[in-house]
Order: C-alpha cells, then structure tokens, then sequence
C-alpha cells in the first residue's frame, strides 16, 4: 500500500460492499465528493528551488496543544464497521504520531473509552439529535472525562440520502437478508473477525441515561445558534464549530465565541451541491482573519494536498475516509503506514516548495492564482513589503 488509492483498492476488496460504501459513499449523485477531490487537483504548488531543506519539521500547535504531525483524524461514527477494533487502533496510531484523534458521537467506543486510549489528543465531537437531555449528558461526560476541545457538528440538520445506503440496504443495526448475507459471506475475512469481536453499535447512545437509542435518521437541527450560545456559556473548553462553508456563518460563529472554525463539507455527505471545502477555505479565511485558528478537511487524499489545505488558509488539516481505508486494507498496520506515508509526503512537499518548516506554509507556495487565492495573496503581500 503506497497511497491512499491502494488504500481504497485493497479495502474494496475485504470489506463487504455494504460496509465499503456506507465509507466511501456520499449523498446524491455524490457530486460534491468528487468536487471535493478535483478541486484539490486543480490548485497547483510553487517549486522552489536551491532551498536548504534537508531537515523538515512537521510539527505544529493547534488550540494550545503541540502535535508532531499538522494532521489528525476526523470524527466518523461507527468506524469499527471498517475493521474490528478500528477505534482502538486509531486511537494507539493518535498516541504514536501524537495527532489529534475526534471520537464522533455516533462512535463505536465510548468517550470513557477513548479517553483512556488516546489521553490529551482525544476531542469529542457532538451531535445534537434525537434527544437535547441526552446531547446534554453527553457533553457532560466528556467534561467529566477531562476532554478539552469539543466540536460541535452543525452540518447534519437532516441526515442526506445516501443513495448507496439506500440500495444496499444499509441499517444500524443489520438487517439480515439474502443480499446482505451473501455479501458477508464473499468477505469472510471481515465477516469472521467481526463476529468475534461482536457486531459494532453506537455506545454512547446506549449507556444514555434514559436508554436512549441512536436514531441515525432524527433531525439533527437541535445544534442552532441558540444552542451555540449556550454551550460557549457552559463549555469553558475549546469549543470548535464543524461543517462550515459559508463565509457569512463563519463571521457569526466567531462572533459567538467560538474557539475554532471547521470548514467542512461532511466529505460530500450531506449537500451534494456544496462547493468544494476548499474553495470555501480561502473566503472564510478572508472573513475571520489571519489570526484565527481554522480547522480543514473534505477531499484531503495525500501529502500535498494537506499542504494546499495549510497554503489555502488552515492552520490544521483533518483526515476521514482514507483512514478507514486502511483500517479495511490492513487493519492497524495499514493505518500506520498510511499516516506514515501522508508525513512523509507532507515534508517531501514542503521540500519541493523550498519550505522546511510546516509553519512557513502561506498562501505564496500556491502557483494558480484563482481570485480567491490572489486576495489570500494580498494581506500577506501587503505584510512583506510593509
Ligand atoms: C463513515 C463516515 C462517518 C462519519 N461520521 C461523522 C460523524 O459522526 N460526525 C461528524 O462530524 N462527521 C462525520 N463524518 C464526516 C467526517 O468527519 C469528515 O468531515 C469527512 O469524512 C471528510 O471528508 P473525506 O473523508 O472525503 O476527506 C463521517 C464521515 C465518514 C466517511
């Protein structure tokens, strides 16, 4: 496995096709998954040469906390589906790398769980659905277990349709027909192994006190600009705000004390005419200011685009699918190579730009000078010559 595209390869073969696709899959004609990825391919990066860039550093501080590497790993809920015991491996790789790891709510572990895995570098993310009492309890615990940045998804006020989900009849929990029978049994592999390790559910929704069950298709809409004021009011943590693309909504949430923004479209999993997260980046950089902390991902496939991502105007870059890719290639050595293989790209990128140090990335290396680029460009031009 060399790159995130093997990564997906080898996956496709192991895990049943329901499971491949409720990972890969996104909403509509999952148009904007795929913008999200061509756009990364269209920003070109400045070569730079006769630079000394023999040593690297990829290390960076987001939200007070020094990490070794500028990515960490997205929240995404029920990942043990990729491969058993993904939550725990993502976990460990979080602790080795020292990168952030977002436990989701939806999360196949608890936040106890997490906590103990991963110390510091685990953030909870939360969804307000369902339930407010349990949304509420859940914030609790994650206070109670010492967690520090809390983030707060806003992009779910409706779960989309996923027409791969659909198709394939995909529910939590599993309801067992031929189709899906069959399925498991062609990947006896991940079949065999997950009914060892028992069939994953959404733990934090069934240790509620109340009992409360995870409803995946209940309105998420709980999480307003009501909501918003009060847990700032409440959280006296990082708070950091997910599922951002509009520059208007970035301003507000700034406004209302947010900590960070996490300009995100869900990987293309909710609107399937959203602008690609990168485009949005820029304008939302623009509009909250150079010196406010601006968390990215949607589309993030390699090194260089992690760097893009940075050029573009995030301070840190979040990675989703790719790591349940090869959580499905090879378990937690799949994964560990893969974060391996996005370091080593990143600093192999910052090499070509003539950079040796992740916190020189600016808006300079990029070489296509969109007008959304060129009023990055700007401020920072404006800056060197003053
Ligand atoms: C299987 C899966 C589950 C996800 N679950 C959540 C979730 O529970 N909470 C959340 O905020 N985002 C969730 N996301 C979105 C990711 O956090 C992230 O925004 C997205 O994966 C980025 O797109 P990319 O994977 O194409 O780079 C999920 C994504 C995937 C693929």
């Amino acid at each position: 496995m060399f790159c995130t595209e093997d990564a997906v390869r080898i996956a496709g073969q192991r895990q049943p096709k329901v499971i491949f696709d409720f990972i890969e899959g996104a909403s509509g004609r999952e148009v904007a998954a795929t913008r999200n990825q061509s756009r990364f391919d269209e920003i070109t990066l400045q070569q730079r040469v006769m630079e000394n860039v023999d040593r690297r550093n990829l290390s960076k501080t987001f939200l007070g906390q020094k990490y070794n590497l500028p990515f960490g790993i997205a929240p995404m809920g029920m990942c043990n589906l990729a491969w058993p015991d993904t939550d725990s491996a993502l976990a460990q790789a979080a602790t080795n790398y020292n990168i952030p790891i977002c436990l989701s709510s939806a999360a196949s572990s608890t936040i106890k769980e997490m906590r103990d895995w991963a110390g510091e570098n685990a953030w909870f993310q939360l969804y307000v659905g369902g339930s407010m009492e349990l949304s509420l309890e859940l914030v609790e615990r994650a206070r109670t277990e010492g967690y520090k940045t809390l983030v707060l998804t806003v992009d779910v006020p409706q779960v989309s349709r996923r027409l791969r989900d659909l198709r394939n009849g995909f529910t939590m929990p599993f309801r067992l027909g031929p189709r899906l029978l069959w399925d498991f049994a062609t990947h006896p592999r991940w079949s065999l192994t997950s009914i060892w390790h028992g069939a994953p559910s959404p733990k934090n929704f069934k240790l509620g006190k109340n009992g409360t069950h995870f409803d995946r298709n209940a309105s998420r809409a709980g999480a307003n600009w009501n909501f918003l004021e009060k847990l700032r009011a409440s959280w006296t943590g990082n708070l950091v705000i997910k599922g951002v693309t509009s520059a208007r909504d970035a301003i507000r949430i700034k406004q209302a004390g947010a900590d960070a923004i996490y300009v995100s479209n869900h990987g293309g999993r909710q609107l399937d005419s959203a602008p690609a997260a990168i485009d949005a980046l820029p304008k939302i950089r623009n509009a909250v200011g150079a010196d406010y902390p601006l968390l990215f991902d949607s589309g993030v496939r390699n090194g260089e685009d992690i760097v893009k991502a940075l050029a573009m105007g995030a301070d840190f870059v979040m990675i989703g699918r790719p790591m349940l890719f090869a959580m499905g290639a090879d378990g937690a050595k799949g994964l560990n190579s893969l974060i391996k293989i996005f370091a080593e790209d990143t600093s192999l990128t910052l090499a070509q730009t003539g950079l040796n140090d992740i916190t020189a990335v600016s808006p300079d290396i990029l070489s296509n000078n969109t007008s959304a680029v060129e009023q990055l460009q700007q401020p920072l031009l404006k800056t060197a010559t003053s």
